[in-house]
């Protein structure tokens, strides 16, 4: 029997593929329907203390390569969202509360709103390319700071996610194994930029954005490799232009133990069973009992 569970520290969810934040996941209505719809877990929409109404228009533009996307973490507030989240765990669905804030104060407080909602695990969004936050991830000392102060306030297991936007990302991912992260989340979205040349104006309203989708998934491989390969012991979660069970198989290879999915979910929610099908069918085909006889396989073919 060909299993997808997965254990990701303290977390066991029935399979791996996890949505990912900001792309859906504000009402408790959509998360549950996107647990329905088979995902293992779902992420929040990064929330903030107060509500944010994000960043000036255009915040979206597709471009030849991907989406790209300056949002600025547009959210209800944690007052709204915890409301929200808490009707979707009361209904037994995974859900993991996306946490940012422009304090260390501010995250613990995110954070433990969220732990009381029954959430299983955080997710540190400190890798935003086109906010604040996303100066956190890439400096070693402000990582440690922040995911060592969520650490020693909450129970509940924190994952941190990370910027591929910094020179070395296994110095960033082994500082937030230091201060006590249960998991690292890899990637957040690339730095880009996209131009109207009849008029010469950047086209987001804030000029820069964060690339997603199939063009940045050879980054996301090569950054869970790395940080696999550096010999951090706590388990990583892929994430990074994932759209079938091939891509999928790639991430689990590089030496992840769950992937997430984003902008996939764009062409419908089908493409959740639709990876489970295909790693099941890849499973059975080789023999294979349980995703650990996958995980970082690559690193033993090299
Ligand atoms: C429209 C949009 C909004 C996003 N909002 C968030 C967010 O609120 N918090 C976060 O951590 N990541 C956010 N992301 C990044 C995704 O969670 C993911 O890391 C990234 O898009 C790469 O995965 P993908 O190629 O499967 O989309 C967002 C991505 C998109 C496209």
């Amino acid at each position: 029997m060909a299993s997808l569970e997965i254990v990701l520290g303290s977390i066991r969810l029935a399979n791996p593929v996890i949505i990912a934040s900001g792309i859906l996941g504000t009402t408790a209505e959509g998360i549950k329907l996107l647990y329905d719809m088979g995902a293992g877990a779902v992420v929040t929409k990064t929330t903030t203390l107060k509500s944010k109404p994000g960043n000036p228009n255009p915040t979206v533009v597709s471009t030849p390569s991907g989406l790209l996307n300056s949002m600025g973490l547009p959210n209800p507030g944690i007052e709204e969202m915890s409301r929200e989240v808490a009707a979707a765990c009361s209904e037994g669905v995974p859900v993991i509360g996306s946490v940012a804030g422009s304090s260390i104060n501010e995250f613990i407080e995110v954070a433990k709103r969220f732990e009381e909602t029954g959430v299983v695990g955080v997710e540190l969004n400190i890798s935003c390319p086109h906010e604040k936050v996303g100066l956190i991830g890439q400096d070693c000392r402000l990582t440690y700071q922040v995911v060592k102060s969520v650490k020693d306030s909450i129970k509940t297991p924190v994952i941190v996610k990370l910027t591929p936007n910094v020179t070395d990302i296994v110095e960033i991912a082994l500082e937030a194994e230091k201060a006590g992260a249960d998991a690292l989340t890899a990637i957040n979205t690339v730095k880009g930029m996209a131009i109207d040349v009849n008029t010469g104006y950047p086209i987001l309203g804030n000029r820069f954005g964060g690339l997603s989708g199939p063009a940045i998934k050879p980054i996301a491989v090569r950054c869970v490799y790395e940080i696999y390969e550096s010999g951090v012991k706590i388990p990583i979660i892929g994430v990074g232009g994932i759209s079938n069970w091939r891509d999928a198989l790639e991430f689990f290879m590089a030496g992840a133990s769950a992937i997430q999915i984003g902008t996939a979910l764009m062409k419908g929610y089908q493409v959740i069973e639709k990876i489970k099908r295909g790693l099941i069918r890849y499973m059975k085909k080789n023999k294979l009992e349980n995703l650990n006889q996958i995980i970082g396989l690559s690193h033993k073919r090299c």
